[in-house]
């Protein structure tokens, strides 16, 4: 059991939280039906012009925008106040639970 905890340290430091490795993507639909879907919807698709498509974008690429918007590292006028008040584990469940959503991408003729 001490070797099991041993390992999954290891592995978390591994991976890293940035990975969102414990995210829970039904936790981050309520992040998201709350918070993010009136502009990037809550399938992801957004509702806004001005609002980037979040769907099935990868889990590691989202979660770092976000924290980028918490640090001020990326600034923007909504999302930075946005990011403040998201915690680490809402920044991963919401990132978990918008790149869970499949998408099927159709190219033009
Ligand atoms: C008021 C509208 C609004 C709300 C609400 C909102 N966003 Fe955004 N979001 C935006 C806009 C606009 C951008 C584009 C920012 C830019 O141009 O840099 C963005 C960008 C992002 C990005 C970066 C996407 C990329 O492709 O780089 C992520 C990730 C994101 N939002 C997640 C969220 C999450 C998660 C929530 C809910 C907790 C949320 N947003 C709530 C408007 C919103």
């Amino acid at each position: 059991m001490k070797s099991l905890a041993a390992f999954a340290a290891l592995i978390a430091a591994v991976f890293g939280a940035a990975t969102a490795f414990a995210a829970d993507p039904a936790a981050g639909k309520k992040v998201a039906q709350g918070t993010c879907a009136v502009c990037h919807g809550l399938d992801g698709i957004a509702k806004n012009p001005d609002a980037p498509h979040l769907a099935a974008e990868n889990v590691e690429y989202l979660l770092r925008q976000l924290k980028a918007f918490k640090s001020g590292e990326r600034k923007h006028e909504q999302m930075s106040i946005i990011a403040q008040g998201l915690s680490d584990d809402d920044m991963a469940n919401a990132s978990a639970w918008y790149s869970s959503i499949k998408i099927k991408a159709e190219m033009p003729q």
